[in-house]
């Protein structure tokens, strides 16, 4: 219809305007850390594969074994006849590592944010959420027409103020946050918000997406800060450290009853294929047995990071803040000119004016190539906005 192509043309070009047009990059992961891109092999460092199990033998093999046997796909909502007994079985050992009673398993993290805070919160009831939080995560919040506040970023005098302010005008109140932030790497401060809760009687999520497998010795953020961390509601995805697919809800067996009754993007979507789920839970088995092996990734980043002089991170993800999405775009062409594949993360993704690199370390990256790129982004990138506000004085 010509409207509506009007309409899309209008709209991409003012992204392209904007250097905020994206296009989908064909790119074929060819191990755990090399890929294939526009007839080049690049080392990649902006993959969640952290501990690259997307490519370990005894993974796929899993993965294989169980697609021989029970097909590709579960072929109905496990409410239906999708529910197959691997799920079950991954859950038991979610809920075990996570030190929690059950687990219940979605199709995917961003599904599982979006069935789990609609659930459990309504039109009377308030949300906060860390204004960084990821986007699935804002995404649940609004879906349940709570009254949603954002507070400042790891600020937990601010969430204070806010539920001395506002609590009393809510039957119920959640507070949202990621664990480790998707594009900043910081761990959020989970001790202080969990006593904050504790303290105004509201419900405390953490989407741990990138501390399960690599932060808190494989167990995740709540085990990363001062011993465990008590949260009744830990979400977390099996896409990232794990190296395969789907999310989770780590939480009491009453909430997980809960869930499964009512969380919409559980029982109206189809249950995750069988293999993935066996290759989730051999992921979760090599990570319970080989915590020196999950402990790599942020060993990793933080070589990088003395090497780049940039500040020790507190994960895997190291961001390198570039401000205009120009710039980032630009400083992700040159590393791609010296073999890196590191995507440049514009707004909306993140803020405005903090369009970045997102550098993320993984398991298998050889130490050399970490120097190599330290050095880069050290010689190459960092110093040029210094070198630009020079020239303009
Ligand atoms: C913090 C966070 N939460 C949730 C998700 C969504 O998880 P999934 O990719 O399994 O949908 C992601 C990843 O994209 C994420 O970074």
């Amino acid at each position: 219809m010509r409207s509506l192509d009007e309409f899309a043309t209008a709209k991409l070009g003012e992204l392209e305007r904007q250097s905020l047009r994206r296009v989908l990059a064909d790119t074929t992961r060819v191990t755990g850390i090399w890929a294939l891109r526009n007839g080049r092999r690049l080392l990649s460092f902006c993959c969640n594969d952290y501990l690259n199990l997307t490519h370990h033998p005894a993974i796929k093999e899993a993965a294989i074994q169980a697609l021989r046997i029970y097909g590709v796909g579960a072929g109905a909502s496990r409410l239906v006849t999708g529910n197959h007994p691997l799920f079950g079985e991954l859950e038991a050992r979610l809920a075990r590592w996570k030190e929690t009673e059950a687990a219940t398993v979605f199709g995917s993290g961003y599904l599982a944010n979006v069935g789990i805070i609609p659930t459990l919160v309504g039109g009377d009831d308030l949300v906060l959420i860390d204004e960084l939080s990821h986007a699935c995560l804002w995404a649940g919040a609004r879906l349940s027409g709570a009254t949603v506040i954002s507070f400042r970023h790891a600020d937990v005098g601010h969430v204070e103020a806010l539920l001395t302010e506002q609590r009393r005008r809510h039957p119920r109140a959640l507070i949202a946050t990621d664990g480790v932030f998707s594009m900043d790497g910081d761990l959020a401060p989970l001790p202080a918000l969990a006593a904050a809760a504790q303290q105004h009687d509201a419900w405390l999520m953490s989407d741990d997406a990138h501390g399960l497998g690599v932060v808190g010795d494989g167990r995740g953020s709540n085990f990363a800060q001062a011993g465990k961390v008590d949260i009744p509601l830990q979400m977390g995805t099996l896409s990232k450290a794990l190296g395969a697919y789907g999310g989770y809800l780590c939480a009491s067996a009453e909430v997980s009853d809960l869930i499964r009754n009512r969380a919409r993007s559980l029982i109206y979507s189809t249950g995750l294929p069988p293999p993935i789920a066996a290759a989730a839970i051999a992921a979760l088995d090599l990570i319970a047995r080989e915590p020196a092996y999950a402990a790599l990734p942020l060993a990793k980043a933080k070589a990088f990071a003395r090497a780049a002089s940039l500040p020790e991170p507190a994960s895997p993800i190291v961001p390198v803040v570039l401000g205009e999405a120009e710039a980032a775009l630009a400083a992700s062409r040159l590393l791609e000119d010296h073999g890196f594949l590191v995507t440049a993360i514009r707004p909306p993704t993140v803020p405005a004016g903090t369009a970045r690199l997102r550098l993320t370390f993984t398991a298998q990256h050889p130490d050399a190539e970490i120097e190599r790129l330290a050095q880069i982004v050290r010689d190459r990138i960092l110093v040029r906005p210094r070198e630009s506000v020079a020239a303009s004085q």
